[in-house]
């Protein structure tokens, strides 16, 4: 089994399942354009984001880690009319890049980027009374995930989820002895889900056109007050 494999068989899947989306297509070459990073979720990915959010009927949405904003307009492709997505980045070019795709989609009114280190921002939204929030993707630096989970599970009411992308990093995940600071942080997350009995979770390894890594599915079961 490939990398190869794995991109072609995404770019099947996509073919089939994943429509053409202007929008999106266009944030992801604007992306591109302006430098920075491909670590966006997959096309399929981005569509099961959208799905989970449109079953799981999301009306306010938050997201850690926003780059140039593919993933936030997945998300937002799966709002209500009435629905909001507030998304949190610290790099202002990502935010720059972001607000011009958010725009070009016609979804201005509809998302709102947060520039500022989520640690901060974080805070901020608990501190507006933004909370609580239907669903939550976290996708920023690995080193904090734990940290985001519990302000996103802080920010959740009972019935809301909270997806995290990265859980698996080529299965680095289970080196215990680990020298990347990204793989001890998401250990940090896994000793916090694995002790927080407010949340039913699990997680899965995924291989495609962005590799061998996995994300995380929790539902706050638990009055997260
Ligand atoms: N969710 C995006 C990809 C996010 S990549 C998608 O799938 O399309 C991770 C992003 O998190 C990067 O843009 C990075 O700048 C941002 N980030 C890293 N540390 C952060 C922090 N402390 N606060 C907010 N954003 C952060
Ligand atoms: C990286 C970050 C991501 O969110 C991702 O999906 C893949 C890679 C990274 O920082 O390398
Ligand atoms: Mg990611």
């Amino acid at each position: 089994m490939s990398q190869e494999q794995w991109t072609e068989v995404d770019r099947y899947i996509t073919e089939h399942m994943v429509a053409l989306d202007a929008a999106l297509d266009a944030a992801l070459e604007a992306s591109a354009q302006a430098g920075l990073p491909a670590i966006n979720v997959a096309p399929n990915q981005g569509k099961l984001l959208m799905l989970l959010a449109r079953m799981h009927g999301a009306k306010r949405i938050l997201e850690v880690g926003t780059l140039g904003g593919y993933s936030t307009l997945w998300l937002a492709r799966a709002l209500p009319p009435e629905g909001r997505i507030i998304t949190l980045e610290a790099v202002p070019k990502h935010a720059e890049v972001a607000r011009e795709n958010i725009a070009r989609a016609g979804l201005s009114g509809v998302v709102e980027v947060r520039l500022g280190n989520a640690v901060d921002t974080l805070a901020q939204l608990e501190k507006e009374g933004q909370a609580p929030f239907d669903l939550t993707f976290i996708d920023a630096d690995k080193v904090r995930t734990a940290e985001y989970f519990a302000w996103a599970l802080k920010l959740s009411r009972k019935g809301s989820v909270i997806l995290t992308d990265n859980v698996v990093r080529k299965g680095g995940i289970v080196d215990a002895d680990s020298t990347d600071a990204n793989i001890q942080g998401m250990r940090r997350f896994y000793e916090a889900v694995a002790a927080e009995p407010r949340v039913s979770a699990t997680a899965v390894q995924t291989v495609g056109s962005k590799g061998y890594d996995g994300f995380s599915l929790a539902l706050v079961t638990g009055d997260p007050k």
